[in-house]
This record gives structure tokens, sequence and C-alpha cells, in this order.
């Protein structure tokens, strides 16, 4: 039962307007103590000439209340609808009994399938804080559109092709240690990576024998190649124990080099619809007339690209997956190579170039902490996970709260908490990590909303033995319950919301408002106390138990896993 569509079928039927322009008209009022919707008869002012109030007071006395409506009012040129607030809680909590883990789910994405490409870090460089930020969008957005129907693909576009590879294996012929590489690879490789720099710096002949190098691998040479494959497979090693932390997986691990031999397609393709342009011997794409800086598609030397790369991996995942959306969660920084390639695109004909997206997001800021990779002091995302683990450690302990496996649950928390901390605003806006926002029990933080979790399910197990189904939810119609239950029935609304502005952060707000909702609820309807009476308790155990699994759920959606306590 929809108690919206109810209100606007009756609207419809009493109007005489078309369905549609009531259900666009109909809004949510800005106090709760309006009502739960209202109507504004301002549009039909001119077809009944006559002035909103009266309309409104005509059609409120036209209009009686039911099983779904408790009264309507007539306020000014609005119409105010006030549901029957026990049976709107007794249907949300019924229907969240009945779906379980699905409540909320929804099939608009059937049949189609969306890519959500996230992470892409390069091989033999450390996994910076902006491929975390990256990761944790795009495993949250992964999540929405599943949750949503959607046939979701996750790629991981690995940074492992170009020029840069002619230095590592240069690098590691003059002087790399296979057992030290082995036993750190990334730390290591990115040592006589730098230490290449510095040395090409007074010998400039390195570069020549590192140009040699790529050239070689770009042939296929035996040798080679077998070292650029140990190096991807170390550095994926050392990438999967991040992702197992996240409990983050990809379906395709298929980086640039994987389309390094369908580049000529491509400049075949982009050639024959008359696009491209000679200029000073590299061929472009001239974007002059957007204001925009050329799509360089082949350089003089005719090396190969990174735009050209990902013009070929477009066309592919076109071809392979015949994608509905197909998303690029990349820093803000790479917007203007975006703009750059989905133009090409579009002006190869390639209609379905329309449905790329680039995702972008803002800077990450450590306090007082370096990121380049020039300079080798950088900031390992193993070490910052670890860190957070060990700071929730201490934090329960300090709490002395008695929690079954510390090791576990510091875990989820620690990690949640970096996660939440990277859903928690507009993904544009930059963010500066600071632990103490990140860990803050009380505060907006995944530790808070972890912890309305663990709160509701202890009280659930305190609770072992009253059987709190079909209870009467007449009991629990409070103010504080209504609010929390409306936010319930809210759910699906906030995920469609973070799916069409490919914004996590809405699920983040409302998991965080759900959480906040709730606590008021807690605190203003004692549960397990004795002097409330048996068909109260039962009815708000029943309100208990539907927000945990919606506060699980949305959780989930931002790739953080619950504690049952802590
Ligand atoms: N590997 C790149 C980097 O670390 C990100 C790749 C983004 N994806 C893409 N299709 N270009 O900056």
């Amino acid at each position: 039962m929809n108690f919206k569509e109810h209100i606007i079928d009756k609207l419809t039927e009493l109007t005489g307007l078309e369905h549609d322009a009531v259900e666009k008209a109909v809004e949510t009022p800005p106090d709760e103590k309006m009502g739960d919707l209202a109507f504004p008869c301002f549009p039909l002012a001119k077809v009944l000439r006559k002035a909103p109030p009266l309309i409104a007071q005509d059609l409120a006395s036209q209009l009686s209340s039911d099983e779904l409506i408790e009264k309507v009012d007539a306020v000014g040129g609005y119409l105010n609808f006030f549901f029957n607030r026990a049976a709107f809680i007794e249907n949300t909590v019924s229907a969240v009994e009945k779906a379980g883990d699905d409540f909320g789910k929804l099939t608009v994405g059937d049949n189609k399938t969306v890519l959500v490409e996230y992470s892409s870090p390069n091989i033999a460089k450390p996994f910076h804080i902006g491929h975390l930020f990256s990761t944790a969008i795009g495993n949250s957005l992964a999540r929405i559109y599943k949750f949503l129907g959607y046939d979701v693909q996750s790629l991981n576009h690995l940074g492992d092709w170009g020029t840069q590879f002619g230095k590592l294996i240069s690098a590691y012929k003059r002087w790399g240690d296979p057992a030290v590489i082995e036993n750190d690879p990334i730390k290591e490789l990115l040592k006589i990576y730098v230490k290449f720099h510095e040395e090409a710096e007074k010998d400039p002949s390195l570069d020549d024998e590192a140009r040699e190098y790529f050239k070689k691998l770009e042939e296929g040479d035996e040798e080679t190649t077998k070292l650029w494959q140990h190096f991807r497979d170390l550095s994926l090693a050392e990438f999967k124990r991040v992702y197992d932390m996240l409990g983050v997986s990809f379906d395709s691990y298929n980086g640039e080099a994987f389309y390094s031999d369908k580049m000529d397609e491509v400049v075949k393709l982009l050639d024959e619809a008359g696009i491209l342009v000679d200029s000073e011997g590299a061929k472009v794409v001239d974007l002059s007339d957007m204001n925009i800086p050329p799509c360089i598609i082949l350089k003089s030397d005719g090396a190969t690209i990174y735009a050209t790369r990902d013009i070929a991996a477009a066309l592919y995942r076109h071809r392979t997956y015949d994608f509905y959306k197909n998303i690029y969660v990349v820093g803000t920084p790479q917007a203007l190579h975006f703009k750059q390639i989905f133009e090409t695109m579009k002006r190869a004909g390639w209609e379905w170039s329309k449905d790329c997206v680039h995702v972008g997001f803002g800077l990450v800021k450590l306090p007082g902490k370096s990121m380049s990779t020039r300079h080798g002091d950088v900031v390992f995302l193993e070490d910052v996970l670890n860190e957070s683990i060990e700071k929730t450690r201490n934090i329960i302990i300090n709490n002395n709260s008695s929690v079954d496996d510390i090791d576990d649950v510091s875990k989820k928390i620690g990690i949640g908490a970096i996660l939440y901390t990277f859903l928690k605003n507009s993904r544009e806006k930059d963010i500066v990590f600071s632990w103490d926002t990140m860990l803050d029990f009380d505060g907006e933080s995944a530790p808070y909303c972890m912890y309305g979790y663990a709160r509701g399910k202890s009280i659930l197990r305190r609770a072992n033995g009253i059987d709190h189904k079909n209870a009467d939810m007449s009991k629990a119609v409070s103010d504080d319950a209504y609010t929390l239950v409306k936010l319930i029935n809210g759910y699906s609304d906030a995920v469609l919301d973070a799916a069409s502005k490919n914004e996590p952060f809405y699920v983040n707000r409302y998991v965080t408002n759900l959480v906040k909702a709730f606590n008021k609820f807690y605190n203003t309807n004692p549960i397990m106390r004795d002097d409330v009476d048996e068909e109260t308790k039962k009815a708000r155990l029943a309100v208990v138990d539907a927000t945990c699994t919606v506060i699980k759920s949305a959780l989930k959606l931002l790739g953080i896993d619950v504690v049952e306590s802590m």
C-alpha cells in the first residue's frame, strides 16, 4: 500500500487533473507539523477562476479520512494531508520484516549494464590516497547500482603501460635486487625508480636506454615482457591486500597495457571519420571551437598515449558490454582529459559516447605529509588503514567495551571510519583527514552509525523471547517513532538520489540521519523497562528491528560492515 499513490489517486479523481500533473504537484511540507504531504492549489486557480484558499477549503470538505488518511487540512492555498500513523508504521515495518536485507531494493536497472571504473592505481607505484578516494566512491557506486537492479561490472583500469616502464626496467637492470624486491615490492621498485630519475639528471644517456627498453616492451621482446609481467604481478598482489582489507573486488583488471594493441584501429577510425589533423608531426583532434586543447592521438615520435588507450578502452567496453552507463571514478584534475576523449568519440560519430560519465572528486590532504612519488617520501595506504585500526582498538580498550573479537571489531570500525570520511560530503569537495573527526564516536562518523546499529542489536538480544512479529503498531505512534519510520520508508529514494547524481554521500547522509532519529526514538521511547507494557514493548521492538535492518543495508552500500556489539 502506497500512501502517496493513494492520495494522488484521490486528488486526480476529485480535481479532474491528469495523474501525472498531480504527482508533480504534491510536495513534502517543510515542517512535519504541517502534515505528510501537501497539494498546492494555485495552479487550479486559473481553471476554476477561484482563489486558491477557497479551492483548498472546497477540496478539503470533499475529502474524508479513511484507513490511510487521518485528516486533511486546508491552510492558505494548500491542502495538507496527515497519514494515519499506525497504518503507515505498520505498513513500513512489516515491509521491512518481509523483505529483510532486500528491503528498498528496486528493479529500475533490470537488463541494463553499468560499468564502474575505479581505483586504477599505477603498477610499481604506491597506491596513494587519491586512489583510495576513487576506490571508496567507486565501490559504493557499484553497490548502489546493484541495489537498484543494474548488472554492474567493476573495472580496474590499471596504469600498467607507458614510457615509465622503460625507466623501471632500466633501473632494475642496474640496481634491482630480486630478493629485496620480492620482500617489499612497491617500496623497492619505487626506490630504484626514484634513483633512476636522480641518476638520469646527471647522465641523460639513461633516458635513451629507458626509451630503448620501452620500445622493446612494445615490440613484445620476451625478456622485457617477462620483467614487466613480474612487476605487474608483484604490484597487483600488493594492491589486492589493500582491496581485501577494504572488502573490494573487481570483475576486470584490464589495464592500459591491455589496450596497447587496440590503438591502431582507433587511429584508423578517427582518421576515417575525418577528424584527425596533423600538428607538428603529431596527429590530433582539434577542439579549439570548444576552447580546450586538442586531443593528442599520436605523438610526433609515433609513441602511444594515455588518451588513445582510453579511447580504445571505451570502444572495447562498448563492444563487450553494450553498457547503459560507463562511469569513470577519477580525480577532478583529469576532468579535461575526459572532456577531450568524450568529445573526440562524439565527433567520431560514436553515439554511445553520451553514456560515458566522468565522476570526479576532490583532493585529500593528510595534514603535514607530502604525497609526491618523485621524492619517495609518500604515505603508504596500508599504513593509513592500519593506523586507523590501531587507534580504534585503543579507543575500544579505553572505553572498556566488552567485545568478543576485538581484532574483527577494530578492523571493521577502523576501515569503516575511513570509507565513511570519503563519502561524507559531496565528492568534489576537498577532504582534510582528521583522526579526531573520523573516530569520533559521538559525531557524524562510521563509529557513530555502527554504534547505533550495535545498540539496537543489543536491545533485541535483551528482548530475546519476546516475539515482536505482528505487533500492534498503534502502540508505537509517538512523534519520534513516526519520524524514524518515515525515514525508513524513504530508503529507496535516498539510493535513487545517490545513483542519479553519482553521489554516495546521499546514502551516507541518509544513514547518519537514520541513526540520529533512532537515538532520539530510543531516548524518548523506553523499551525494556519494567513500566513499559508488553504490547508497547513489542511494537517498539519491531521498530528497532526494522531500523537495524536498514542501517546495516545502507552502511553496506557505503562498503561498511556492521558489528553486532561494540
Ligand atoms: N592510473 C591513473 C592514475 O593513477 C588513473 C586512471 C584513470 N582511468 C582512466 N580510464 N583513465 O592517475
